[in-house]
């Protein structure tokens, strides 16, 4: 005979759905936020596209490294782009709309046809864990009854930025023109000048900038598509019964103090990527870790690196959506060159456009960096950061990337791209102080400059107040710490779902 509690054993545990929009950056924290979730025993379907799926299949162990975890599985489905289509730069942009157009009513006839993925292993989903950018998600969790949990793999501060748009407008801060997605040579706008103070953000007077608004707000018109699309998710995220944020109090308590107000619950776990680390060393070797690159990781970096000098490198790495010109990529490398250090960059395949993109460094230039740097088409960035000859950080400030890099305890020179990279940069030099910001420049003297000051001239200042904060962080996902804390109670909080 079998008592209430075996009985209560024997029942399948939470099935939690997980639906990230499909780019590099949304998948690492959200296919480590699945990891977390096998790791507490519960059952997950991770809503992968074709495109992506191929990907990890053909540069990663993931497929495999899950397969050690029954209750794991993905569900794969078209993103609606061509084969052939970028899928960076604006491109990216593109997405958002094809995700909507193409990929979500097939995602929702999939839910209706499989009874929303109950099986004799399985219960039906507990709850939804979808990415903010996915705004058809509140409408489809209120018509089926399903507890939907917001997750938000930027920053709280990001968040809070545009949710204070209708705050922004209303005090004329916004717009100020430009182009979203290019952080250079923007012009102050209808007198409204870049460096003025932004006073309609509450946490964040004082020290924010227009020019370190969220770069969506780079348009002459309000009535942007892309802005619209971004705001509107995030305005709609009070109809979610929690928020997940891959970020902590110690980063950004104050900010995520303010972001209560309007959200019930909010479970701040970050860095994801340390709490994985730390919850496998309880249960598993570090050999347990699950990549998700959607390139090929070339590790004859590491053996370059370990041939280098304590803190003697400059890693470079505009993430996995940036495009540079070809005299950018060349104002970068002179800046490089003149400033005499080590570096290790990351030049993604198709990330150079416009002329001569697919030859970017001239053959002269090529025998310079030999001896002095590594290009490389993609790293095991993780693995770079935690390298001991690593000293900085050239970084377009994804928030992945400067997480890592808070974590390794790594100096940053910042060189924000688009969206939420404007505001971290902003966070990286003036609120934790742990790097410099160059964003609205392109120019090979003052990226020089930027180097020799990291890595030279107040070098020790940099890295005792980097190293400090990587302690912080470090600490906050250790048992006791808020983060650690906050994953137990986001666990209880599904359990509690259960009916
Ligand atoms: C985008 C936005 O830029 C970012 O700000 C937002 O928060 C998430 O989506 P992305 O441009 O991809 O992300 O940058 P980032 O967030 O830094 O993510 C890049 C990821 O790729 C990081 O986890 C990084 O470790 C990884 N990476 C990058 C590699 O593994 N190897 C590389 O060579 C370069």
């Amino acid at each position: 005979m079998t008592s209430d509690s075996d009985q209560q054993n024997l029942r399948p545990p939470p099935h939690v759905l997980i639906f990230p929009m499909p780019v590099q950056g949304h998948l690492n924290p959200m296919l480590k936020l699945a990891h977390l979730l096998c790791l507490a025993e519960f059952h997950v379907t991770f809503i992968i596209s074709d495109s992506n799926h191929r990907r990890l299949l053909q540069h990663t162990t993931a497929s495999a490294a899950f397969s050690r975890y029954p209750g794991f599985q993905f569900r794969s489905l078209p993103d609606g782009l061509p084969d052939n289509h970028p899928r960076r730069g604006h491109g990216a942009m593109e997405l958002m709309s094809s995700v909507a157009n193409v990929t979500v009513p097939l995602f929702k006839k999939m839910m209706i046809q499989e009874n929303f993925l109950a099986s004799a292993a399985r219960r039906s989903i507990t709850c939804f864990v979808a990415d903010g950018l996915l705004s058809f998600a509140p409408d489809f969790c209120e018509e089926n009854g399903i507890p939907l949990i917001c997750f938000r793999p930027a920053t709280a501060s990001y968040f809070w930025a545009i949710y204070r748009f209708p705050q922004l407008l209303q005090a004329q801060e916004i717009p100020f023109g430009g182009d979203m997605n290019i952080s250079i040579f923007v012009k102050d706008f209808v007198g409204k000048s870049m460096d003025g103070l932004i006073e309609s953000i509450p946490g964040m007077e004082g020290f924010l900038r227009r020019r370190d608004l969220p770069g969506f707000y780079r348009v002459d018109d309000i009535n942007d598509p892309t802005l619209k699309g971004v705001v509107a998710a995030v305005r709609q995220i009070n109809r979610a019964q929690a928020v997940i944020l891959n970020s902590c109090e110690d980063l950004e308590g104050q900010i995520v103090a303010e972001m209560q107000n309007y959200v019930p619950r909010v479970f701040s776990i970050g860095p994801i990527h340390e709490q994985v680390k730390y919850r496998l060393t309880e249960k598993e070797a570090e050999s347990s870790i699950i990549t998700a690159s959607l390139w090929a990781e070339d590790r004859s970096c590491i053996d370059w690196l370990d041939a280098q000098p304590p803190k003697s490198v400059i890693y470079v790495s505009f993430g996995s959506l940036t495009l540079l010109t070809r005299e950018q990529v060349l104002e970068f490398l002179h800046g490089l060159l003149e400033s005499s250090q080590r570096f290790l960059w990351v030049m993604r395949p198709d990330s150079v456009t416009g002329s001569n993109a697919e030859d970017p460094v001239p053959a002269e230039l090529m025998e310079r960096i030999k001896g002095k740097g590594l290009l490389v088409e993609w790293a095991p960035q993780e693995k770079v950061l935690n390298h001991p000859a690593v000293g900085g950080f050239m970084t377009h400030s994804g928030w992945n990337s400067t997480l890592e890099s808070i974590a390794a305890g790594v100096p940053m020179i910042c060189w924000p791209y688009l969206g939420d990279q404007q505001t971290n940069s902003r966070f990286v030099s003036e609120v934790w102080k742990i790097g410099l910001d160059i964003k609205d420049t392109c120019d090979r003297k003052i990226i020089e400059k930027a180097i020799r000051d990291e890595m030279e001239v107040r070098k020790d200042e940099f890295m005792e107040r980097s190293t400090n904060l990587a302690k912080l962080v470090k600490r906050t996902i250790s048992k006791g710490g808020s983060s650690y804390n906050n994953w137990d109670d986001l666990i209880q909080y599904i359990k509690s779902l259960v009916i």
